[in-house]
């Protein structure tokens, strides 16, 4: 069995996170790919055991083209503009057994709402992924990051115990 991470991140503070959850899952023996939105076919292999799917929390929710179209042209965003995560769940073939967990980043401003962990957990199961969850925020200091101190090692030690879930019967908690 495999932990596979998809992520999505137009800054680079998704993709750390992920780098992060990676070392955390490895650093235990997992086997983990990672693997730009971009760049993932819509069927999981046969040999994924755990799907993690992150990327940045846009206007409440996933990014969308508007907002992605925002991050380029407004704030210079380097990142891939096309799909997002929301564009690939669509796309994806469901494995409804299949363990999933999901992350975000987001800035930490008090009482601003929504988590693109929180949508995408939610659009995962209406698609037919049944077994995703929530997962973690992790925060972020502006639009462009850097990610806020010690969460690079919490998205480290998340990953060492998302590995111990990546058993058959494991099944992450909500
Ligand atoms: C167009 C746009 C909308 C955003 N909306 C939100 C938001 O609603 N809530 C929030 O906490 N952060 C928001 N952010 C900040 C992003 O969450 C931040 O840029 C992201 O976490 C950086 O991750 P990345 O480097 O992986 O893209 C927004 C950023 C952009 C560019």
């Amino acid at each position: 069995m495999s932990i596979q991470i998809v992520v999505e991140s137009l800054f680079g503070n998704s993709d750390a996170v992920a780098a992060a959850i990676a070392d955390g899952a490895r650093a235990t023996g997992a086997s983990v790919g990672v693997t730009p939105v971009a760049a993932a076919p819509p069927e999981l292999g046969p040999e994924v055991g755990l799907l993690v799917l992150g990327g940045p929390t846009h206007a409440f929710s996933m990014t969308r083209p508007s907002t992605r179209a925002e991050a380029h042209g407004k704030y210079g965003a380097p990142g891939q503009a096309e799909p997002g995560i929301r564009e690939w769940i669509d796309r994806a073939v469901p494995r409804p057994d299949l363990p999933v967990v999901t992350f975000d980043t987001r800035v930490q401003v008090k009482l601003v709402p929504g988590s693109a962990a929180k949508s995408a957990a939610s659009s995962l199961r209406h698609h037919g992924f049944g077994r995703a969850h929530r997962g973690k925020t992790f925060f972020v200091l502006g639009v462009e990051g850097p990610l806020a101190e010690g969460e690079a090692e919490r998205a480290r030690a998340w990953g060492a115990e998302l590995a111990a879930l990546d058993q058959p019967a494991g099944a992450p908690a909500d």
